[in-house]
């Protein structure tokens, strides 16, 4: 089952422009992700509750006198706020008093920071304000515009897209493209990592000398990889001259899709010249990652339980872990134990 009481990557900002709206599936809920006149991000159902029809479909109205803007319906045109409560209904005649505010369309928390565009997909039909949780910060870059961004649809389930990416025993097989590791480069590493916020922490190192892209950034080249529930990895590279930071989320479409969209961000502007070559790299990779999986699929159906051995496996163990006591603290109300402790993992990759 899908994690609740999360902050799921929803949008990149700049893809709702102010009066506009957009359809999206999050962990199976059709969601319509909207941008005000005013600039403002809201989330709500997207389903109308009058006959059903997808509301995103509809207009978004512009706020006028002092009304809040709202949401058309396209069949009939009943009027929703940005916060889900009905607001008018045009087919009623002086007379045919009704109460709209008990029509609502359930309403997300929605956020937008750094670019992006958060949405909290809470545990219960509850309406949530407040959620205890803030969506994820990345580090060092400010408020900096993305440098550009990939996005993939996997045709699997979440769990795998997020092991997939986590796990790194396929690095040489799957991307020992000549560029970047070729099998032969296969060496022993050896990892330090700690828990950390709703998952743990590749502490700070200096990143393998077979990988060449991070030759091209300098001396003094040092990375650091955060992975937190429910699917956000931030990995941070910092080096003399700049730092480059890489924002992953894996988002549940529903339990067959999954949507992996990698976010760079860098804080030297001169590196916009290496964009030309670092984009298609990044793409390839996301493109590998994702026909791996989507190959897995085939022969998945035909296995009853995955074999997954230390330490190579071990980061897929935590995963699993955290879900679990994730699960057991929203279902229970007990404070989350995060499964984690220190320890240093070594493999050969
Ligand atoms: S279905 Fe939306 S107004 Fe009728
Ligand atoms: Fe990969």
């Amino acid at each position: 089952m899908f994690l609740r009481n999360l902050w799921y990557f929803a949008a990149p900002g700049e893809s709702v422009r102010p009066g506009s709206m957009r359809h999206k599936t999050l962990l199976g809920e059709p969601i319509l992700i909207g941008r005000t006149h005013q600039g403002e991000v809201f989330a709500i159902r997207d389903v109308c509750p009058h006959r059903g029809m997808l509301l995103s479909a509809g207009k978004l109205l512009k706020s006028h006198n002092g009304q809040a803007s709202e949401v058309e319906c396209p069949y009939h045109g009943w009027r929703y706020r940005t916060d889900g409560a009905c607001s008018h209904i045009p087919s009623l005649v002086d007379g045919q008093e009704f109460e709209l505010e008990r029509i609502r369309v359930r309403c997300y928390p929605c956020r937008e920071q750094q670019h992006n565009i958060w949405v909290y997909m809470p545990a219960d039909e509850r309406v949530i304000e407040q959620p205890s949780e803030d969506p994820p910060v990345i580090p060092e870059i400010g408020d900096r515009r993305p440098a550009f961004r990939e996005s993939e649809v996997f045709h699997c389930e979440i769990d795998h897209a997020i092991v997939g990416l986590m796990d790194p025993a396929h690095g040489p097989f799957v991307h020992g493209i000549w560029w970047w590791r070729p099998k032969f480069s296969i060496h022993e590493k050896e990892k330090a990592f700690s828990p950390s916020h709703l998952g743990f922490t590749m502490r700070a190192h200096e990143p393998s000398r077979n990988s060449f892209l991070y030759r091209i950034l300098g001396r003094d080249v040092s990375t650091e990889i955060r992975f937190q529930l429910p699917g956000v990895r931030i990995e941070h590279v910092r080096a003399a001259r700049a730092s480059v930071i890489g924002l992953t989320t894996v988002v549940a479409i529903d339990d067959t899709k999954t949507e992996v969209t990698q976010t760079f961000y860098w804080t030297q502007p001169l590196f916009n010249i290496v964009k030309p070559i670092f984009r298609p790299m990044a793409r390839a990779f996301l493109r590998q990652d994702r026909d791996i999986v989507d190959l897995q699929q085939k022969a998945l159906p035909h296995m009853k339980k995955q074999i997954l051995i230390d330490d190579a496996d071990t980061p897929a163990k935590w995963y699993y872990r955290l879900k679990e006591n994730w699960t057991t603290s929203v279902d229970t109300g007990e404070p989350f134990v995060n499964p984690v402790t220190d320890a240093v993992l070594r493999w050969r990759s």
